[in-house]
């Protein structure tokens, strides 16, 4: 099975599927909004399905994963789609690749870990502010648990500007 990436041809469904997942087009990030159908990615399909899709952002040499969503877990889906992300920020000779996950997510702070990803800042009571752009946001999220705060990885892509940063 072979990744797609995200194109004229195929936006409509990218963006149906974004819409699908995350109810709306538009994310909210670090109390910024996100205008998903300007972001570019990659995805996976099964037939007409598509079966997985990540999304990212680029600013200021870094790249930010907007989003990344599995719907046949466990088959290796994901980690496929952020490697390909590895090898486009690698290919763009970029910094760094930053994104966010929330405090109930367990199993994405487990994932992105797992895959070399740094736990970097907390974002206390990030989703307050979030709210008041976006109120359909859950007060309890996955897990059961109360869903309060971002929380930031990053994955440098050049040690050497790494090390220059401490
Ligand atoms: C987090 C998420 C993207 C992971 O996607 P996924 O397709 O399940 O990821 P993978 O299959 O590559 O990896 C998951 C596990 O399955 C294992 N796996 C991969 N292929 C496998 C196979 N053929 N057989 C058995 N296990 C396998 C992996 O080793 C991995 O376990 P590990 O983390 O302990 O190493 C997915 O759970 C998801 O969409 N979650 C909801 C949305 C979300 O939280 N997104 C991230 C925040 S933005």
């Amino acid at each position: 099975m072979e990744y797609e990436r995200i194109s004229r041809l195929n936006r409509n469904r990218v963006d149906a599927f974004i819409k699908q997942h995350w109810h709306t087009t538009t994310m909210i990030i670090r109390g910024k909004e996100i205008d998903m159908t300007k972001t570019e990615g990659f995805f996976f399909s099964e037939g007409k399905e598509m079966i997985g899709l990540i999304t990212y952002i680029f600013y200021d040499n870094i790249l930010e994963i907007t989003s990344l969503d599995s719907l046949h877990e466990n088959q290796g889906i994901g980690s496929k789609l952020v490697e390909a992300v590895i090898h486009e920020a690698k290919e763009r000779k970029l910094q760094k690749i930053v994104l966010i996950t929330t405090n109930d997510n367990i199993n994405a702070i487990k994932f992105y870990q797992k895959r070399g990803f740094d736990m970097v800042r907390l974002f206390h009571n990030a989703l307050d502010v979030s709210r008041k752009l976006k109120p359909e946001i859950p007060l309890i999220g996955e897990n059961s648990i109360p869903l309060r705060h971002e929380i930031e990885f990053e994955l440098y892509i050049n040690p050497v500007i790494a090390e220059e940063n401490i």
